[in-house]
Formats: C-alpha cells, sequence, structure tokens
C-alpha cells in the first residue's frame, strides 16, 4: 500500500486530501504514464488499455527490454496514429568498440524485433520497413499497422519471455540440451538475405571459438577500450538505469562463455550450441535485419526453456572473419554470435522507461 497526497480545489480554498492507495494501482497508474519500469510490466497491464495509440505505446516496453550492446540502450521511438517507429540514439554510440554504428544498428534491430513479436502476440498485423527514408538515417524501422485480430493462444506467456530474458553471464549448466529444444529453434527465414546458421561439427565450432578468444588477450592493454568499457560496465553506478551494474554481474570474460570446451559435459552430452547470424552484404540494412532475426532466435529458444549469450565485437576483426569463412555460407558475413544452453536465472540488466525513450511525434533531424 502506498500513501498518496492529493489537493481539492473548491472555490478560494485547496483542501488537502489523502487516500489509500493498492501496490498494484499505483504500478498502473506508472504503466499508463511510461514511468514504470519495463520490467515490472505484466501481460494483464495491456488488458487494461481501451485506444490503439496507448495500446502501441505500451508495448513499446517489450522493445526497450531487448539486448543492446553494454545495455546502452541506443533507441528512441515515435508513436502515431496507426505506426510506431524506432530510431537509433546515437548519443549513446560506442565509439572505441563500435566506430561503424554496426552494434548499435544491430541493438535497434533487436528492438524492433522484440516489438514485432510483442504486437504479433496481442494480435496486430503490421508491414515493418527497416531504413525506409533515406533521408532519415537514424530511422531503423517502421511499423505500420493494417488490422488487429484475436491475440495468439500464447500471447502471456511470449510476452512473459520477452520480460525474463537474459544474457548469460555465469555461464552455462551441466544440463543435457534435449533434441526436442533444438528442434524448435528452427526458425522461419524472414529475409533472403539474413538467417541463423548452426554451427554443427565439434571441429567447426572449436574454430570458431579459438579465434574469438584470441581477440581477448589483444584488448587489454587498449586504454581507450578499457575506459569505454569503464564508462558502461561500472561498479559504482548502482543508481542508473542503463550499463551493466555490479550487482549484476560482471561482463563475463570471453573465455567463460565461448570457451570450446563447454559444450559437452562429463557424460559427453551436448550442454551448449553455437549459431552465427549471418548476412549476405555488410551494410546497416543487414545490421538492423541481423538484430531482428536474432530477437527471433532469443526468444524462440527461451521458450524451449533455452538461456542465451550474445557475443559481437570479435567478428569486427577481419582475421577472426576471415577464419570463419569455412563455417558460413558462402559469401556470408557472420554478425553475431549466439550460444544457447541451460543457465540459472541471472539478475536482470536495468532498463530506462518508456517517457524517457519516446520522441516528440512531429521531430524530425
Ligand atoms: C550487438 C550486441 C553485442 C553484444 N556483445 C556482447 C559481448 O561481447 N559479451 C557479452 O557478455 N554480452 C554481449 N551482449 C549482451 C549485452 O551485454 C546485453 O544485452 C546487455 O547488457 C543487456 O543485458 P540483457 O541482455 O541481459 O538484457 C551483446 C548484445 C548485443 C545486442
Amino acid at each position: 500500500m502506498t500513501w498518496r497526497k492529493g489537493f481539492l480545489r473548491k472555490a478560494n480554498s485547496v483542501t488537502i486530501f489523502t487516500t489509500v492507495v493498492s501496490k498494484n494501482q499505483s504500478l498502473l497508474n506508472g504503466v499508463e504514464a511510461g514511468n514504470a519500469n519495463p520490467r515490472d510490466i505484466r501481460p494483464e497491464d495491456y488488458e487494461l488499455i481501451d485506444s490503439l495509440s496507448d495500446k502501441l505505446r505500451h508495448l513499446i516496453n517489450y522493445a526497450i527490454l531487448a539486448p543492446s550492446t553494454h545495455n546502452t540502450q541506443p533507441w528512441l521511438f515515435r508513436v502515431s496514429d496507426k505506426s510506431i517507429e524506432v530510431l537509433a540514439d546515437r548519443s549513446r554510440a560506442l565509439a572505441v568498440i563500435d566506430p561503424d554504428d554496426k552494434g548499435l544498428a544491430i541493438s535497434c534491430g533487436a528492438a524492433s524485433g522484440m516489438l514485432a513479436i510483442a504486437l504479433s502476440a496481442v494480435g496486430f498485423q503490421f508491414h515493418v520497413a527497416h531504413l525506409p527514408d533515406s533521408y532519415e538515417p537514424d530511422l531503423v524501422s517502421r511499423f505500420r499497422i493494417t488490422d488487429q485480430v484475436k491475440p495468439e493462444a500464447d500471447w502471456k506467456d511470449t510476452l512473459t519471455k520477452i520480460r525474463l530474458r537474459r544474457s548469460v553471464r555465469a555461464g552455462f549448466k551441466n544440463e543435457a540440451l534435449s533434441d526436442s529444444s533444438l528442434l524448435h529453434l528452427q526458425l522461419s527465414e524472414r529475409y533472403d538475405d539474413c538467417h541463423l546458421k548452426w554451427v554443427d561439427s565439434v571441429e567447426q565450432e572449436k574454430h570458431v571459438l579459438d579465434a574469438i578468444l584470441k581477440t581477448e588477450k589483444d584488448r587489454q592493454f587498449d586504454k581507450h577500450y578499457l575506459r569505454e568499457n569503464a564508462s558502461w560496465i561500472n561498479p559504482i553506478r548502482v543508481r542508473s538505469r542503463d550499463g551493466i551494474p555490479a550487482n549484476v554481474g560482471k561482463m563475463p570474460s570471453l573465455s567463460q562463455l565461448w570457451a570450446p570446451a563447454i559444450s559437452f559435459n562429463e557424460q559427453n552430452e551436448r550442454i551448449t550450441r553455437l549459431s552465427i547470424v549471418e548476412t549476405m552484404g555488410n551494410r546497416p540494412i543487414q545490421w538492423v535485419r541481423a538484430g531482428f532475426t536474432m530477437a527471433n532466435a532469443l526468444i524462440h529458444s527461451s521458450k524451449t526453456g533455452l538461456s542465451s549469450a550474445i557475443v559481437h565485437h570479435p567478428l569486427y576483426i577481419p582475421e577472426i572473419q576471415s577464419k570463419m569463412e569455412s563455417v558460413l555460407t558462402h559469401g556470408y558475413t557472420a554478425q553475431i554470435l549466439l550460444r544457447f544452453g541451460h543457465a540459472e536465472h541471472a539478475p536482470s540488466t536495468p532498463r530506462r522507461s518508456l517517457v524517457e525513450v519516446m520522441m516528440h511525434p512531429g521531430f524530425r533531424h
């Protein structure tokens, strides 16, 4: 219960009154105002909203829960009548580790992907266009709502999966993967030039992971890299709603999560599986599609009880891309590596609230 003070204005006087409001009511008010922590949003909150634009606005909370590089959350949103736009917020770019804004574009693609999953779950049909306006390069995705049908049967579960997803940081459990969990991970392909590719052979997997691990050593001496990391992965910054605070656990070192040795347990059962989001072409449009595809893989895998770890930055290194050629589809570029397995439910990274990421509807760059 929380106490709330209010003012009643009569002709010439002001009366102060105090009411008791339930926690649910105060949360709901926060949800409506867009001040709520997106992590606290429940599927039931959606059912209480009447107007179309308020529903669309509310569903942006699920986009905000997408993964992003160093949890920078480099996105903004614009909602108008029957449309939602996802925009890149380049003030949150990571100049050292992500000089071309590739990770930023992937993150915005992931936010668009989470939004698409949430919209579909509650029954919205839509067209989505990526980078639709060459005069506005920061406009990453534009969703146009075309119809509203019945919610999917498991819509509440889907929204809850988005809310509870988090990147694995403390390592995977020793639990064997079942065949059925892997079968469910076959995603329907949305794009001709971007898809999820499984790394099937053990030799290929070792080849990729060994190459990735080599990058870790070199970066320990790069002071620009270390400084940028320190500004986002900061144990002191407990209260801010971005970055990776101390209570979530340190960013895992590459060797903790990406060592080839963690693919099998002592019984020689497979406990993790590796996949690559690969694209034909290596331009912003493919980066956005890679993020979108990743979001689908993350939520589909969580529906089978799997958790996931993401790595991207080592793939910038041309030497690594060339080492991976034998694993990739001919002519494709690796954009993201995903590792799936069972993991303990980890503490969550923070998120900014809806009001902090909304752009004025009329604003153009
Ligand atoms: C493009 C991209 C690259 C990422 N690279 C890494 C990485 O190299 N290592 C890592 O531990 N996490 C990586 N992550 C995961 C982010 O750190 C994580 O999404 C962010 O801190 C938010 O936490 P959450 O995913 O648990 O919500 C990456 C995420 C994205 C979208």
